[in-house]
């Protein structure tokens, strides 16, 4: 390209215009992309949601101290179960006294194998931008062979089994759950399947339980929650999105998996980019 292009082309990325171009671009993909199954995931993947669990979600779960009832939480796109070790250990640490019960639940039988095994490399457990040497002592023990096991106490509230977010009767049969996680799924699923598994996921939140839905086309989030009556939880919002932006960065306006910038203004913009929500009572 000439120079003279080249300088046109630096000087319209300086402008809104380029901005509104990379929007118009994302909202294309968002509608038009073929949406394909990743199996991908992370150990802490979003370090500000699991604070806005314990700061907010527990607490207002439990208001009267961790109770006797243990709490019951359900992890459904859990892979090779990274995301549900993570919450065990942030629940034992922080609440010592908690009991809980959490299931996850995958299509694929490979990574629910894998889950089952919670042995890691030191690559795999270390991926990602937010594992520390500290959470890696506190979470694993060696297990020979260059592997890592997920501590015993992490790991024994925790089941992991094959079971498909599509399927009502499979939804139906695991009865209610006080939280709910169905994160990065969503938006790997054709949109109208995205907003079956949505009404499958609330069936199985009990009333005033909390739903955790990073990962889902921003659009679809803000009708589906306003439409099933959930309330986002203001608490950290833009943390959690930027968190969810360090995978793609700059480059999310050419991917459905790509986050826009955080922004305060628009309609809906809670419920657009909030990522916890409270089902009615
Ligand atoms: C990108 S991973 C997300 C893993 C994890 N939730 C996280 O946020 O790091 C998506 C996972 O969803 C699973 N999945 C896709 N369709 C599903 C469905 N209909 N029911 C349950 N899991 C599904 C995939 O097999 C894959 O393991």
């Amino acid at each position: 390209m000439s120079e003279a292009v080249d300088d046109r082309i630096s000087a319209l990325k300086q402008t809104r215009l380029w901005t509104e171009i990379r929007k118009l671009k994302h909202d294309l993909i968002i509608r038009f992309a073929k949406r394909e199954n990743r199996v991908y995931t992370q150990f802490y993947r979003f370090p500000h949601q699991l604070r806005a669990l314990v700061e907010r979600v527990v607490p207002a779960l439990r208001p009267h101290g961790v109770g006797a009832e243990p709490l019951k939480i359900l992890v459904f796109a859990c892979c090779s179960g990274e995301e549900a070790f993570s919450l065990s250990y942030v629940l034992r640490r922080h609440f010592p006294e908690l009991r809980y019960s959490i299931r996850g639940y995958d299509i694929v039988g490979d990574v629910i194998e894998k889950a089952k095994a919670g042995l890691f490399t030191l690559e795999e457990a270390s991926w990602g931008p937010f594992v520390t040497d500290e959470l890696l002592g506190e979470m694993f023990e060696p297990a020979g062979e260059g592997l890592l096991r997920i501590k015993a106490e992490i790991r024994e509230p925790i089941t992991f089994a094959e079971g498909n977010l599509l399927d009502r009767q499979f939804m139906e049969s695991l009865g209610q759950a006080d939280m709910v996680f169905a994160q990065n799924v969503l938006f790997h699923l054709p949109r109208s399947q995205a907003r079956e598994a949505f009404r499958n996921i609330h069936h199985v939140l009990t009333a005033g339980g909390a739903l955790f839905i990073n990962g889902v086309d921003t659009d679809m989030r803000a009708q589906m929650t306003k439409q099933l009556g959930l309330e986002p939880l203001e608490y950290l919002v833009e943390e959690i999105h930027n968190d969810a932006r360090v995978d793609r960065g700059n480059a999310w306006a050419g991917s459905y998996v790509g986050r826009k910038p955080f922004t305060r203004s628009g309609r809906d913009w809670l419920r657009r980019q909030a990522t916890i929500f409270y089902k009615a009572r």
